[in-house]
């Protein structure tokens, strides 16, 4: 399958309104299928897309499944520097930016949540992955991801990936009906970023060449 293919037609799919039917889809997508506005279309057998009527339901569900602990580790445990230092930083200038002070955890906690309403957007896709992939694979899929955030630029879409997902593993399973031998990696929220949100207005800190690169 040709990814560029694929994800344009993934992209097409998050601006799908309300859902007939649920076509599974596992072929070349971008020759084998007549698409219609109104079916859900299921891309066999990695990535979920939720959008329209399916992301009323997914909303209505979660509603009594409470989050349970990450699937896997987000960071590291015991992180070290400088890591540590820059995952404290980006989280900091983030509040900063919603003027909400390090010690007003309740005002914390609601801007993470805010993340499983996929930050008010309308679509969103599921990103799994097959249990016995590992670190290689899982960096092939940071490309697919990277690849589609772009294609959505392109189309005019914004894109915000979520591995807070990850503590709704079983929840999100379920509800697109993975197989048990897949294993939640992020959520990706698809939509239009709200430009007056001051949110929108951070720009994370990039190291410089001379940091990252070492010429030998
Ligand atoms: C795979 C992946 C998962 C992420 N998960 C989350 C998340 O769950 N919640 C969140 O607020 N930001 C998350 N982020 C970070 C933001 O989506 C975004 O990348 C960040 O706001 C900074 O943007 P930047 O990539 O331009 O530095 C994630 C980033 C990536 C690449």
């Amino acid at each position: 399958m040709r990814r560029k293919g694929f994800i344009a037609a993934l992209l097409a799919l998050c601006t799908m309104p309300a859902v007939a039917a649920d076509i599974f889809i596992n072929a070349d997508i971008t020759t084998s299928q007549t698409w219609t506005a109104n079916n859900e279309y299921i891309l066999t057998d990695r990535i979920y897309v939720v959008n329209g009527a399916s992301m009323t339901r997914f909303r209505a569900f979660l509603q009594d499944r409470p989050p349970g602990a990450a699937a896997y580790d987000i960071y590291p445990q015991g992180l070290t520097e400088p890591y540590r230092s820059s995952r404290f930083k980006i989280g900091e200038d983030m509040y900063a930016t919603l003027g909400i002070a390090r010690e007003d955890k309740p005002a914390r906690f609601a801007q993470f949540a805010k993340n499983l309403e996929f930050f008010g957007a309308p679509a969103a896709l599921f990103c799994f992955v097959d249990r016995q992939m590992g670190p290689p694979q899982w960096s092939d899929l940071g490309m697919f991801l990277q690849t589609f955030m772009l294609l959505a630029q392109e189309a005019g879409l914004d894109t915000c990936p979520q591995e807070a997902w990850a503590v709704h593993e079983a929840a999100v399973s379920e509800f697109v009906g993975a197989p048990e031998e897949q294993r939640i990696f992020c959520g990706v929220a698809i939509g239009h970023a709200d430009r007056d949100n001051p949110i929108n207005s951070l720009v994370s800190d990039r190291e410089p060449l001379e940091v990252f690169a070492r010429f030998v």
